[in-house]
């Protein structure tokens, strides 16, 4: 086994027991129709727990999981989704549709193909003509959006019904749907329109996940949102002292002090990619053992060097004002308005305001009311680095 930086599968996979747990035998069971929406920050391994659930179902011969990623849209238009997530239906039907008619090869036939060996096979799939033609017309821009997403619903839901199976639709980071633009943003319309769909289907079974709290609950969570109670809402939390060791231990073939460890623990707050990415670079060096001062000098490695890439998306959003609250917070340990107020010209409803944004940008978590924190420990070492309050 390897350190990796992609979604941990199989192997790679470590804990989240309790989670994956719950979530296989609630989707597996018929007599419920509850789907999940995981909500965790970045880097905290959201994917790989929807995709470890994935590999799990994918082994039943009653459910067909499909995923997509709404990260994975390039164009953020309406038809670009429908098309990708019919093609994700499709994709994910050809291992059951080549066992179900005992031909391996159907398995080796590209996506897009697949509509017309469907049809030359004779499946009773009615919605496959007008799914074709809605696409086809989506791409032309002619067709009505709700149309066009109905369609792609009672696809996957036909899909399921006549092959005698639930499908389990994974979209995530699904707050992103908020993007899709026809001329403007869609917004909050396209939600309710899946929402009031999702109600009529039997089959479908959906799960999303977000790394922002916020825009979860404005999507999905709020009482005021469309999806309001319709999934078991999980916060996917970073890994203890135990689960932080055994990536470790899995992977490492040198020796690491339980020094060593909790220096990695506290230096990354347990968040998955930040282990896997140290652990990576551990195993590269020619260290004999490790020890927490070697482990020191490979973090600041990390924060010169490809923290400036991981995170410059993210700054680049911010204006000098908000970098300014920023490097103060990390800097003197502030987490009220009143405190950062004290330590800068702004007044404290303005700095409340930008409290927000923060929120918004899934840069801090509010911790009490009126308390907030840096969510991510190691985003918030680096601001401190990159940004000296008095160059502000
Ligand atoms: N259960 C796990 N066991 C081992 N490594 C994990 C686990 N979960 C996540 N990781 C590692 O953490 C990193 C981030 O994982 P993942 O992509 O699943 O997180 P995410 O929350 O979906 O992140 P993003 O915000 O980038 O979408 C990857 O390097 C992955 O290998
Ligand atoms: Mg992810």
């Amino acid at each position: 086994m390897a350190f990796t930086l992609q979604p941990a599968v199989k192997d790679d996979f470590v804990n989240r027991e309790d989670i994956l747990k719950e979530m296989l035998s609630t989707l597996e069971d018929e007599s419920l129709r509850m789907g999940f929406a995981l909500v965790g920050p970045r880097r905290i391994g959201k994917t790989s727990i929807l995709k470890e659930v994935i590999r799990k179902l994918e082994k039943k011969k009653s459910i067909v999981p499909v995923y997509f990623s709404l990260w994975d849209l390039v164009e953020n238009t309406l038809p670009e989704l429908c098309t990708r997530i019919t093609l994700s239906i499709i994709e994910s039907f050809k291992p059951h549709l080549s066992l179900k008619l005992k031909m391996k090869q159907l398995l080796r036939v590209p996506t897009l193909k697949f509509f017309e060996v469907l049809r030359s096979l004779d499946i009773k799939i009615s919605l496959l003509d007008e799914i074709e033609l809605a696409l086809k017309m989506g791409k032309s821009r002619e067709i009505d959006h709700n149309t066009l997403v109905e369609k792609v619903f009672s696809f996957g839901e036909e899909m399921a019904k006549e092959n005698g199976v639930r499908l389990i639709l994974v979209l995530d980071e699904f707050p992103s749907i908020m993007n899709i633009k026809d001329k403007t943003k869609l917004g909050e319309g396209i939600i309710r329109k899946i929402r009031t769909i999702y109600e009529s289907l039997e089959n479908t079974i959906l799960c999303i996940s977000g790394s922002i709290r916020k825009t979860m609950e404005i999507t999905a969570l709020s009482p005021s949102s469309a999806f309001y109670r319709q999934f078991l809402i999980k916060n996917i939390e970073p890994f203890n002292l135990e689960a932080t060791k055994e990536v470790l231990r899995n992977n490492l073939s040198i020796k690491i002090s339980a020094e060593a460890i909790n220096k990695i623990y506290e230096l990354t707050g347990g968040i998955p990619f930040y282990l896997q990415f140290l652990g990576r670079e551990l195993g590269r060096s020619n260290f004999k053992s490790i020890d927490p001062p070697k482990i020191e000098k490979i973090f600041d490695e990390f924060l010169l060097q490809e923290a400036d890439i991981l995170f410059s998306e993210q700054i680049k959003s911010f204006s000098d004002k908000e970098k300014m609250i920023l490097s103060r917070m990390a800097w003197y340990g502030l987490k009220t308005p009143s405190e950062i107020q004290k330590s800068s010209v702004e007044a404290s409803n303005v700095i409340s305001r930008y409290m927000e944004y923060f929120l918004v940008k899934g840069v801090l978590e509010r911790e009490k009311k009126g308390i907030y924190q840096f969510i991510d420990p190691v985003f918030k070492e680096w601001v401190k680095r990159r940004f000296m309050p008095t160059d502000l």
